[in-house]
């Protein structure tokens, strides 16, 4: 089996920025039209365009691809930027539900595809703790 975690291999194994382009534009559909991220989009702003061309770069870099989120937007935490959002269970499975959709429809392979899910769910929950200690005022 691939190791996908060694050097470039999901970047890769994702079709590089066209790729991840292509996930992230599904990504967000899909949280303009499923109910259940109805909540989550809520949060966002009317206009997605800059959020969606962040999240391209920011998983870009996250693959172990080029760093072009640093180099245009500066340093991010993802807890940290997420924090003052209300995001509890709920909203967090809202989130990977419209990813796993977004997943489903690419043509990467399967190993991939669970392994991409396995490791977005690790900051998915990150973003949720933090949300929790902001909103308990820790
Ligand atoms: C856990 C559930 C999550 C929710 C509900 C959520 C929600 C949001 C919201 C409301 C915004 C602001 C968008 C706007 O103002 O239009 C945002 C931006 C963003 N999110 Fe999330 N998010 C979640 C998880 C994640 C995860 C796991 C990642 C990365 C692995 C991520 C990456 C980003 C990035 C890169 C931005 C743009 C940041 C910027 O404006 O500089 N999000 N998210």
């Amino acid at each position: 089996m691939e190791d996908y975690g060694a050097g470039g291999a999901s970047y890769e194994a994702a079709g590089r920025e066209e790729g991840l382009g292509r996930l992230v534009d599904a990504f967000y559909r899909h949280m303009n039209t499923l109910a259940e991220a109805r909540t989550i989009r809520a949060m966002h702003g009317a206009d997605l365009c800059l959020t969606t061309e962040k999240l391209k770069v920011f998983l870009t870099a996250w693959l172990g691809g080029p760093n072009r989120y640093r180099e245009r937007f500066g340093p991010i935490s993802i807890p940290g930027f997420h924090a003052h959002f209300p995001i509890a269970e709920p909203e967090r499975d809202a989130w990977l539900l419209c990813m796993q959709r977004a997943v489903d429809e690419q043509p990467w392979a399967t190993a991939f595809k669970q392994y991409f899910m396995r490791a977005i769910a690790v900051p998915a929950e990150r973003v949720r703790i933090a949300s929790l200690d902001h909103h308990a005022g820790k």
